[in-house]
């Protein structure tokens, strides 16, 4: 097969990116996925951009792709570059208890390098509603599972001065609802059928639901926090299957009289056997856990992150790894914060003076000093904490 025709081959293969499956038989085409969903790249100039006005060097996240397209965030620079701030909003659909390092990242990112570097206020919204709808899930434990996810995203180390935090079930009503009205009144059936291919089959509640995850794109659904500020822009990190609920947003927030959130989205952070999607929840192999042990990471590690390493020690020394489909240097690429260290072992690994045993060792030790710092600071969040996220209240210093 020539290489046009390998192309053209992949392109056909089937590549599914939703809120709710992410699948595809090869490596995700992120091109193709920017392209699909008309955002545009987060290109080098925007990342020094973002690094002069903050006067912060890139996040890891950033300077190596992760957060890899965006819509709007000139817009929102611009305006930040004049001085009007912002706000940022995420979330998480808690639909199990223990988090993997994928669902860490946009709070990593969004702790430690947004709404530091900006100085601005957060919201975090746990869609327990959205999980008890498509998960089956009871509406006491998806309010549970909300609860437990908090405590993970509190560990992350967020503000607690900065950060609200809030579940669909307690928080939705008043401002925030008559907001979802607005929005539901914009969007036909039609509509949500084009974005999230709903069938006949599909309950109501599906079709109802996203407004819910729309509406915190705008600040006069949080009247405790922004009453007054009815223009404040917001700014949404996320993964890159989140962006049909805010094209749809994106769609109303002008007809409805409110700015287009900007977004800043990620590739998704691949399963221990391979890049061909979002990891599974269903198989406790393919991902590492918040909550799994030194033997466990490295276990995992051993016998299931795939290598780019040849057959034998001898074919390994001669041809070298390949690093495009490794995964041990794809997890180091995103948590081995040393760019030198990481150069050097990719150099090293893929001309085969490193072996796949040494790279896995290495990675073992990087996410064990990970998984092990959050399992302390989830133990050290109390209830009380939880609580006092999930407050509705005043936040007076959050742009300070
Ligand atoms: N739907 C998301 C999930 O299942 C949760 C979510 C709600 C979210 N609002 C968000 C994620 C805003 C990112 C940004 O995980």
């Amino acid at each position: 097969m020539d290489k046009n025709e390998e192309k053209q081959r992949e392109e056909e293969r089937e590549q599914v990116v939703s809120p709710w499956e992410v699948s595809s038989s090869g490596k995700i085409d992120y091109d193709k996925l920017i392209d699909k969903f008309g955002c545009q790249r987060l290109d080098q100039s925007l990342v020094d951009r973002v690094q002069r006005l903050t006067g912060r060097p890139p996040h890891v996240f950033l300077r190596r792709g992760v957060f890899f397209a965006h819509r709007d965030l000139n817009d929102i620079l611009d305006a930040y570059e004049k001085g009007e701030k912002f706000y940022l909003y995420t979330g998480r659909g808690p639909s199990s208890e223990a988090l993997h390092l994928g669902h860490l990242v946009p709070f990593m990112f969004t702790n430690r390098y947004l709404q530091d570097a900006f100085k601005v206020p957060l919201v975090i919204q746990l869609t327990d509603d959205e999980k008890c709808m498509w998960k089956n899930l009871s509406v006491e434990e998806s309010q549970r599972l909300a609860r437990e996810n908090a405590k993970d995203i509190i560990a992350c180390g967020f503000d607690v001065t900065k950060t609200f935090i809030f579940s669909d079930f307690d928080y939705v009503g008043g401002a925030f609802y008559k907001n979802m009205v607005k929005v539901a009144k914009c969007v036909t059936y039609n509509k949500v059928v084009g974005i999230f291919g709903f069938t006949g089959e599909d309950h109501i509640g599906k079709v109802s639901f996203p407004p819910v995850q729309a509406v915190p794109s705008f600040p006069s659904s949080f009247p405790h926090l922004f009453s007054g500020k009815d223009h404040l822009r917001c700014l949404i990190p996320c993964a890159i299957d989140q962006d049909p609920y805010f094209r749809m947003t994106r769609d109303v927030a002008p007809r409805i009289g409110y700015h287009k959130p900007a977004l800043i989205e990620s590739s998704f952070f691949p399963a221990l056997q391979g890049e061909t999607g979002k990891m599974s929840a269903s198989d406790p192999n393919s991902a590492i856990y918040v909550t799994d042990s030194a033997k466990a990471i490295k276990n995992k590690i051993n016998k299931y992150a795939f290598s780019g390493g040849q057959e034998s020690v001898e074919l390994h020394r001669k041809l070298g790894a390949n690093l495009e489909v490794d995964i041990p240097v794809k997890y180091l690429s995103f948590f081995l914060e040393d760019d030198a260290e990481l150069e050097h072992i990719k150099k090293e690994y893929g001309a085969g003076g490193m072996l796949t045993g040494e790279v896995k060792q290495r990675l073992a030790k990087v996410l064990t000093e990970l998984v092990e710092r959050h399992q302390v600071a989830r133990a050290a969040v109390t209830d009380e904490m939880v609580d006092a996220f999930m407050a509705v209240r005043p936040l007076p210093n959050m742009f300070d």
